[in-house]
Order: C-alpha cells, then structure tokens, then sequence
C-alpha cells in the first residue's frame, strides 16, 4: 500500500492521552521486578502515561505486567524503530506507541495500529508530512539537540496546526519553557525515573519527582 494524504486519520487520536499529564516518563527497564512498583509510583505521582521503551530484554514484558498489575497507569511501548515490534507491542497490552524517528515504512505501519501513535520527527519537513499523514501529536526528539524550544517557536509562526511531545535533554529547568508553548501538549523525559533510584528501589523518589512533574503548567488547550 503506498502512502497517501490523511492515511493515518483513522488512528486514534494521542491528545486525549497526553491531555492527561503535562509529562511523559520515558522508562528503561531493566530488572522486571521494579516495573510494576516503578509504574505504581508514577501513577500515584500523578503521572498515568508511562512510555517503557523496547530496549531492554524485558521492556515488553514490563509492559504486559504493568498494563495487567497497575490500576491507572496508561503504558506504552517507545522506542519502536521497525513495523515487526508493533505486534509484540499491541499482544503485550501497550495502549499506545511512541517512535524517535519515522521512515515511511513505519509511517505506513502504523497508520494501521489501533491504537495512539507519537511518531517522531526531529525538522519541520519531516513533522509536515507526518501531518499530511494525519498524525496528530509529533514526538519532537531528540528536542534539545535538534534545536528544543527556538525550532518550536519558529516554526509555529508557519505551522501552527502542529502538535508536539518535545523528548530528548528535557529535565526540570527546561520543561516548563518547553510547556509555555501552545503547540507543545506535554513533554516526555526520564529525569522522573533516575536509573540510580530504580537500582536502589527508592521508588518514593519517583512517586516525588513525579508529583514535582505532575504540578508542571501547561499552555496548550485540549478542549
Ligand atoms: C527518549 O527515548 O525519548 C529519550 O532517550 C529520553 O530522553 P532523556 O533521557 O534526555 O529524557
């Protein structure tokens, strides 16, 4: 199937779920113990979009037992660079998707997933025609490398209709320059969840860096 304009238009739309919490934790895994503690954390902090990216041996069974285990929590799958993940995805209970980057292989891919995708794009062509396709909200990344919160300003002047998940270098300083813009509807990143802390088990310091999170304000309207 080649692609074509609006293809994409029949996926479920992400702003209902990043409506939900200015912040996406984008999780790495690597003890499947501490998923669903680390998940009941994030929930309990006020954030319920968790983004589990696939690359570690037990990302996706991180996903089944947090989507199974953690009342509340909305997991995802992130990390998803190849169409053949998509179905290990879905199979393993994951309510939506995220990409860094998106060929059109993939594009066409996920046009066809039921549920939610962040598609990621790094230029303004690249987050144009995933618009055409009919994405609705673009994974910025990497945001701060690629030119963070100046490259969204300017291209908001010609392209206000886009919508954005700005991920990459993102922590507490800059977040909220990220959110005072109107086209970005949350930001993803994994200062929430320190790979020091998942080690130690201190998940209080989650469900903290979490609520610290949560309370972030945000000027993108969903209504
Ligand atoms: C991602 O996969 O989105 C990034 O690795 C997260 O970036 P950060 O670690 O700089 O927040």
């Amino acid at each position: 199937m080649s692609l074509t304009r609006g293809l994409a238009s029949r996926l479920p739309s992400a702003l209902p779920l990043v409506a939900k919490a200015p912040v996406v934790p984008v999780v790495v895994i690597e003890r499947l113990e501490d998923a669903v503690p680390l998940a009941r954390a994030l929930v309990e902090g006020g954030l319920p979009l968790i983004e589990v990216t696939l690359r570690t041996a037990v990302a996706l069974e991180a996903v089944r037992h947090i989507a199974a285990e953690v009342e509340g929590a909305i997991v995802g799958a992130g990390t998803v660079v190849e169409r053949a993940q998509i179905e290990a995805c879905l199979e393993a209970g994951a309510t939506f998707l995220v990409s860094p980057g998106t060929t059109p292989s993939l594009a066409e891919a996920f046009a066809e997933t039921p549920i939610p995708v962040m598609a990621g794009c790094a230029t303004a062509s690249e987050a144009m025609r995933l618009a055409e396709l009919g994405f609705e909200v673009l994974k910025f990344f990497p945001a701060e490398a690629s030119g963070g919160v100046a490259f969204l300003k300017s291209i908001a002047g010609p392209l206000p209709h886009l919508r954005f998940c700005p991920t990459g270098g993102i922590g507490p300083a800059n977040a909220p320059d990220y959110l005072a813009l109107p086209s970005v509807v949350a930001v993803g990143g994994s200062w929430v969840v320190p790979a020091d802390a998942i080690r130690a088990g201190d998940f209080g310091k989650v469900r903290d860096l979490a609520k610290a999170a949560a309370g972030l304000k945000r000027a993108a309207r969903f209504g």
